[in-house]
């Protein structure tokens, strides 16, 4: 059975995916806040570290897959924290750990968003993408909450396809799920929110195909990404919301 890391397990998506893996017999290294393998914040840089470090002390076989799911929603306060957990966080892991999937060919499922789409490739884009993190973060804190966590998914979905073609030739695959509006305690924090709620309350109602999504569904494709059934698959953002990415945005693909 495989070997596999994962970030934010503790609840939501992350909770989803490791109890299907855990479930198929694989082993799960979680890395979260408080509850985990791995305890550290992910948002400072030597928390990124201990998560690098642990995860080499416990798989120094190597790796079969890697989920960064650790993420921020918009109503987190101060928004720079979204830019550090959710773009800085995830690549900076991604790469720490790229040594041993090498070693095992493994793949690698990010967590972007159909948000993703819905902001430009603007100037703090270019920040994260550039490895700007202290610029970036200023930016960020000048921002919305929407701005900053869509930038930093968009920036995630470019670094994915600007590395995914070089991590292929070493036999590894980089491939994310965009995942609509799924009900977990991040989207609950965001539809309390005194700004931001009834916006997603009407996005929510606004799903085609129905209902919010729930994590299995986003965890189900997960699973299927990282799998040998995904084998050809690289460089691939798969878009797991109902229908509302299509209904945005029907003539880009
Ligand atoms: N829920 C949605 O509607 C939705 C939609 C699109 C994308 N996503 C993405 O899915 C991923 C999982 O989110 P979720 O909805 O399951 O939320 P969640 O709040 O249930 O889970 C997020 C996890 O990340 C961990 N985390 C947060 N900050 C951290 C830090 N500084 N260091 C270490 N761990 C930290 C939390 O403890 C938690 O376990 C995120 O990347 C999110 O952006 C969620």
């Amino acid at each position: 059975m495989g070997t596999y890391a994962l970030t934010g397990g503790a609840t939501g998506i992350g909770a989803a995916i490791k109890t299907q893996l855990r479930e198929a017999g694989h082993q799960v290294i979680v890395v979260d806040l408080a509850e985990g393998d791995i305890c550290a914040d992910l948002s400072e840089p030597s928390g990124r570290q201990k998560a690098i470090d642990g995860i080499h002390a416990l798989a120094a076989n190597g790796l079969d897959g890697f989920i960064p799911c650790a993420g921020l929603g918009p109503s987190v306060r101060p928004f720079s924290l979204i830019t550090k957990v959710n773009y800085f966080a995830a690549v900076a892991i991604t790469e720490g750990v790229r040594d041993l999937l090498v070693r095992r060919k493994g793949s690698v499922v990010m967590i972007s968003s159909n948000s993703a789409a819905m902001v430009g490739h603007d100037e703090y884009v270019d920040l994260l993408l550039d490895d700007r993190e202290t610029e970036a973060c200023e930016l960020s804190d000048s921002k919305d909450g929407h701005t900053a966590y869509a930038g930093s998914k968009h920036a995630l979905s470019c670094w994915l396809r600007r590395n995914a073609p070089d991590y292929a030739r070493q036999g590894v695959r980089l491939n994310a799920v965009a995942p609509g509006i799924i009900d977990t305690p991040l989207s609950n924090k965001v539809l309390a929110d005194k700004e931001l709620g009834q916006v997603m309350k009407d996005f929510g109602d606004s799903v085609p195909l129905g209902a919010i999504g729930k994590p299995e569904q986003i965890a189900d494709v997960v699973c299927f990404m990282l799998s040998g059934k995904a084998s050809f698959m690289a460089g691939s953002i798969v878009f797991v919301d109902g229908g509302h990415d299509a209904m945005l945005r029907p003539d880009q693909f």
